[in-house]
């Protein structure tokens, strides 16, 4: 392009920005779905236009996410006027990064601000805020929006009633989005829908301004219900409207995803939060949803260990005991907590002996969650804190606390590498970034015979560490948490080996290698006749020499005799120790037999006599071999 038509194309572009209409900004931009890689911007203009979201986490390079636009007519909203709604996804976005962003319309600038800002979720503590019933407009819920706009929280949950009169488009306009405006741009908001919000038209208004979670939760049912993790919180979100019978209903597809998402987090805290209490006292006390909400939706909720239940409804104040089976828990329970003071009149309450603390009063909920533990405070409108409650979540251990890492068996050896199952293990993910391994990962540790095993990685429901190579016999297992300690009795055998599997394209791979390469012997890379593999397994047990455990191993012979079992042929093995440089690991190096014909052959090493589960060898050739069974699908270590 010469600089003369460069010129041109400039002006032609300066042309189409100053002479595009400019919009009105008739909602403020706000913020919804914030996640770790991606978060969504919506406002809305009185005039239609073209709306985009740029966006930098150092506000110099920025990223372009063009809007959606939907047109709503008076006919739908009840209105006076046409408005429309933008919807700009910000994709790519990286954890626990903090981004600014800007709102254009047609080319323009419609809204730029210093609080314009928000973090993605990442490792770390972080704040959220709590409230509810707060749709009505009153001073009490201006006052309450002023205190909560000097908070700094990462999100904030609603407890429903976000419009206290009858969930219509211009309840949001008025009572929701100008109250917290200066909020809403820099921390998401994540509702529950409550029973006004339900009033007009099924809750139009309420799904149409929201842009919610929708992952695995069923098409019709999607802004009802959802879940999403911030940091080491499982945040879940249900809908306990609609005729009650048929949102709780067994079997119901709310109740049935429940079930799945709360099976699959691995998360330390569960924080579930809907509109309509199970305990609490009140003006609402007679209500038939409680039974339905006992009977149906609170045993699932514990069952999975749901640490604080929030919910609203029952305009006051109420925190219960921790509660199992609605009585007082004697060990971990479940915290409800009744936060309906965001604005609507208040009803009087009696307290009840479930109750911890309760006070008919305006308020709102302020959660600190640090690692494994989470601070819960209570403010009333005139700024003080009138209850606080911190959970520490004491860890426990499963029926068979300990596995060997590489099969899940429970045969444990010296010096193998084992997996540590419960609940409540570690407030915060953590791995071992270095050898020699620590004996303390995110204040985590675990004894045996009171000896520190060395760890390689923590996680609320596993630990993977290395047992000491002079344990045997009983062992009194002990981890060590902030919270408190769980112990078991343990059994270790002198032997106990297993070969580690490895991802691969086909699944879970054997950890066999081929020696000169180091590459995987899969099916489509076999190890040829007379040719040297290495198998990398734990649990040969005690060694010729001296190392510690969680130290970089020397080379090493085991003990125990070692004999390598190809398709039920015993190989003698070139080398069978530790892996040098590794902590926990074994190697056998043997020589596949030369004139084997090619298949697939159970391969099994024995230490001492005890075999370890077959896994698959390829040897190249025409002919096929078929496994005698199946070697099982294991968990990841
Ligand atoms: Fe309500």
């Amino acid at each position: 392009m010469n600089p003369r038509t460069a010129r041109r194309v400039l002006i032609a572009l300066w042309l189409a920005v100053a002479l595009a209409p400019a919009a009105t900004l008739s909602r403020h931009p706000y913020l919804q779905n914030v996640r770790p890689d991606r978060a969504t911007v919506m406002w809305t203009t009185l005039e239609p236009g073209g709306g985009a979201v740029e966006y930098s986490a150092d506000r110099k390079s920025w990223l372009t996410a063009a809007a959606r636009i939907r047109q709503f007519a008076p006919a739908e909203t009840g209105l006076p006027a046409d408005f429309y709604q933008y919807e700009a996804e910000l994709r790519g976005l990286t954890p626990g990064t903090q981004y600014s962003y800007r709102v254009l319309v047609n080319g323009r600038v419609l809204a730029e601000d210093e609080g314009m800002r928000f973090r993605t979720p990442g490792p770390g503590p972080f704040q959220f805020l709590v409230f509810g019933d707060s749709g009505v407009g009153s001073p009490e819920q201006a006052r309450l929006a002023r205190l909560i706009e000097v908070e700094r929280p990462a999100l904030v949950l609603h407890v429903g009633d976000v419009a206290q009169g009858a969930g219509s488009f211009n309840e949001y306009e008025d009572y929701y989005f100008p109250f917290y405006r200066e909020l809403m741009k820099r921390a998401p908001f994540f509702p529950a829908p409550g029973n006004h919000d339900y009033l007009t038209r099924n809750a139009a208004a309420y799904f149409a301004v929201h842009a919610l979670p929708a992952e695995a939760v069923p098409e019709p049912d999607r802004g009802r219900y959802y879940s999403f993790d911030w940091g080491n919180v499982h945040f879940v979100s249900l809908d306990t409207n609609l005729p009650f019978s048929e949102a709780l209903r067994a079997g119901g597809p709310m109740l049935e995803w429940l079930e799945r998402d709360l099976a699959q987090t691995r998360q330390f805290w569960r924080v579930a939060w809907f509109h309509h209490p199970p305990y609490s006292s009140g003006f609402h006390q007679g209500a038939a949803i409680r039974a339905d909400l006992r009977a149906r939706l609170i045993p699932i909720l514990e069952r999975h260990r749901v640490q604080v239940v929030f919910h609203g409804h029952e305009h006051s104040y109420q925190r219960t005991l921790p509660l199992r089976d609605g009585a007082p828990a004697q060990d971990q329970g479940t915290v409800y907590i009744t936060t309906g003071g965001g604005g609507a009149a208040l009803y009087p309450f009696r307290p009840h002996p479930l109750m911890a603390f309760g006070e008919m009063t305006h308020h709102y909920v302020r959660a600190e969650v640090a690692g494994a533990r989470m601070t819960l405070r209570a403010i009333r409108i005139d700024g003080q804190e009138i209850d606080r409650v911190t959970l520490a979540p004491a860890p426990s251990l499963s029926d068979t606390p300990v596995v060997n890492a590489a099969s899940f068996t429970p045969r444990l050896a010296p010096g193998a590498v084992v997996s540590i199952f419960g609940e409540s293990l570690a407030g915060e993910e953590r791995v071992a970034e270095s050898l020699p391994l620590p004996q303390d990962l995110g204040g985590v540790s675990v004894t045996f015979n009171d000896q520190p095993a060395p760890l390689f990685y923590v996680s609320n429901s596993q630990i993977n560490a290395q047992l000491a190579f002079e344990t045997s016999g009983l062992a009194l297992l002990r981890v060590n948490t902030p919270n408190g300690s769980a112990e078991a009795v343990v059994l270790m055998t002198g032997t106990a080996p297993a070969v580690f599997t490895v991802p691969a394209a086909s699944g879970r791979q054997a950890a066999v290698v081929h020696a000169t390469t180091g590459g995987l012997v899969t099916r489509e890379a076999p190890a040829a006749p007379g040719e040297f593999v290495t198998v990398y397994l734990t649990g040969l047990g005690r060694v010729d020499g001296a190392v510690a455990a969680g130290q970089a191993a020397p080379r090493l012979l085991a003990r125990a005799p070692v004999t390598v079992l190809v398709g039920g042929a015993t190989v003698q093995p070139q080398y069978a120790g530790l892996a040098p440089g590794l902590a926990g690991v074994c190697q056998v190096n043997f020589q596949v037999p030369e004139g084997l014909a090619g298949g697939l052959y159970p391969l099994v090493i024995t230490a001492d006599g005890v075999a370890s589960e077959p896994v698959e060898l390829a040897v190249q050739g025409a002919s096929a071999v078929s496994l005698p069974r199946p070697l099982g699908a294991k968990r990841d270590p």
